[in-house]
């Protein structure tokens, strides 16, 4: 069902759930405020409730309405990243609802770069938690049609075009001076590393988590296999009937319904939900999958499809 702007902001404002778009992915919204709105994102995602959610609101300075710190190694990042792809984890304030944080000890906090998001963050006066608005494990939506075909027509859905990032932010929690990555999004490690002028934590004993970052996630219905050159998925290709093949850059798999993602990662990364959509739609016996470069830039890319892949392997 679409909504418009101020319908959305109404029904968010009543307790309602919202689908609403972000840079990176369609998030399905409600008040961050509200347990019983909270619930219902829990519900009609199918999501457990030991997996927080992101809290989006309008700028930085409605952070230490939801954390207990802010130290000055976090607002360098949140000042450098936002509006932005990129969610930070600090600690909670003992009022953030323990549905929203799933029982943590942390909130995590994110202002998203998207012009219709941003105003309804500021004319409801709301804080939002929002999820990707897909069912649990399935590939996040990139339009508001993804939203519409994974959670049902009934889910109010406010069409605000296609994202532009195309996959999710990156987490970063910030705890003792230190920086972790939770989850790689489009603002690289690298990136991170030249404003914390200092290395993330890695393989710490006490390292943080996202519970949400299991192994299988990001999946399609299509079982996907992954293969490290053109050259071997072409050769397992041509012994297979009914697969689809989604490769890097130009190029046609002989008989194999071939997908391209751009050779630019930031240009594949906005294609490459939709295009496991597009894919899913088929039905087809099996993805083969080209493997992104190796190269740091890529690496959000493949850590996205080798979740998708995971079930498969
Ligand atoms: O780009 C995004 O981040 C999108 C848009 C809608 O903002 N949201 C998104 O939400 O991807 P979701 O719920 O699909 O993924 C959020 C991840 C989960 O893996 C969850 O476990 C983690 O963030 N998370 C949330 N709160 C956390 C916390 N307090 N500590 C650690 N991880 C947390
Ligand atoms: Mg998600």
């Amino acid at each position: 069902m679409q909504v418009d702007l101020s319908q959305a902001i109404t029904l968010l404002q009543r307790g309602e759930v919202v689908a609403i778009p972000t840079e990176t992915v369609y998030g399905l919204a409600a008040d961050a405020n509200n347990d019983q709105a909270l619930s219902k994102v829990y519900a009609l995602k199918k999501r457990p409730a030991n997996n927080p959610l992101i809290v989006h609101i309008a700028d930085i300075s409605q952070v230490l309405d939801w954390a207990e710190t802010f130290s000055p190694l976090a607002q360098k990042l949140a000042v450098a990243f936002w509006p932005g792809p990129f969610t930070l984890v600090l600690p909670a304030k003992p009022h953030v609802s323990n549905i929203l944080r799933a029982n943590q000890p942390t909130v995590a906090l994110r202002v998203p770069n998207h012009a219709s998001t941003l105003n309804i963050l500021q004319q409801s006066g709301l804080a939002l938690a929002a999820p990707s608005a897909n069912t649990h494990t399935q590939v996040s939506p990139t339009t508001a049609a993804h939203v519409t075909a994974s959670l049902g027509g009934h889910v109010a859905v406010f069409d605000g075009g296609a994202c532009k990032v195309g996959i999710e932010s990156t987490i970063v929690s910030v705890a003792d001076d230190n920086w972790y990555i939770l989850r790689l999004g489009m603002i690289s490690e690298a990136r991170i590393e030249a404003i914390a002028k200092q290395p993330a934590c890695k393989g710490h004993q006490s390292l943080p988590v996202a519970p949400g970052q299991q192994k299988l996630h990001y999946s399609p219905n299509t079982p996907i296999q992954l293969f490290a050159s053109q050259l071997v998925l072409q050769a397992y290709a041509g012994k297979q009937e009914d697969c689809a093949a989604l490769i890097i850059g130009q190029g046609d798999i002989a008989n194999t319904q071939t997908f391209c993602l751009p050779n630019n990662p930031d240009q594949a990364a906005e294609r490459l939900y939709s295009t496991l959509h597009q894919i899913d739609a088929l039905h087809k016996k099996e993805l083969l999958v080209e493997v992104p470069p190796k190269a740091a830039d890529w690496s959000a890319i493949r850590d996205r499809l080798e979740r998708a892949a995971h079930k498969n392997t």
